[in-house]
């Protein structure tokens, strides 16, 4: 670490920018269902249509999640603030009473999210303590909601409206 700032600050100073949140979710080996929260989430390209994300490396889910070769990003709405929390704190159960439905994947399109984006996986390199994970988007929908979308900023979710 720079001997200029500490993680603290740099978290702190990098909370205020703002970002929208998914759960990367996944089937794994035993065919259970498993997710975690992302914010680092982003389009990169159109022609190969390709997303991606960061993924710290030592999150238990994603190699799991990785051994399908496969992931779908459920855009979150505002009000699913307790799944944000959830799947990103609670290592087991994640997808209790959680309704969700098969991307052609396999992964989980989990009811209620904004859009759904799903994708095998492009590539991953490591990048400092992360994983850039790379995706190549096979199919892909929004529903028609008129929900705020999430939006996370200085370690709290708020909304934030459509334009009408
Ligand atoms: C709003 C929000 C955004 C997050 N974004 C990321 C991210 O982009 N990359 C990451 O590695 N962790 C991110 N996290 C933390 C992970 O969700 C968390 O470390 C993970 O769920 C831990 O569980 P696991 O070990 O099962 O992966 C985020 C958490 C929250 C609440």
């Amino acid at each position: 670490m720079n001997a200029s700032f500490d993680s603290k600050e740099f978290r702190q100073v990098l909370s205020n920018l703002p970002t929208g949140v998914v759960i990367v979710s996944g089937i794994d080996l035993a065919g259970q269902p498993q997710g975690v929260t992302i914010g680092s989430f982003v389009s990169i390209s159109l022609d190969p249509p390709l997303v991606g994300f960061f993924q710290g490396l030592t999150s238990k889910t994603w190699p799991a999640i990785a051994a399908s070769g496969s992931f779908c990003a459920n855009v979150l709405a505002e009000s699913q603030g307790e799944l944000c929390w959830r799947f990103a704190k609670e290592a087991d159960a994640r997808f209790e009473g959680v309704q969700w439905a098969p991307a052609k994947s396999g992964a989980p399109k989990i009811a209620g999210a904004l859009a759904h984006i799903d994708c095998t996986i492009e590539s991953s390199s490591q990048v400092g303590d992360h994983l850039f994970i790379v995706g190549r988007v096979q199919t892909l929908e929004a529903g028609q909601s008129a929900e705020s979308a999430m939006v996370f900023f200085r370690g709290a979710v708020a909304g934030t409206s459509p334009l009408t």
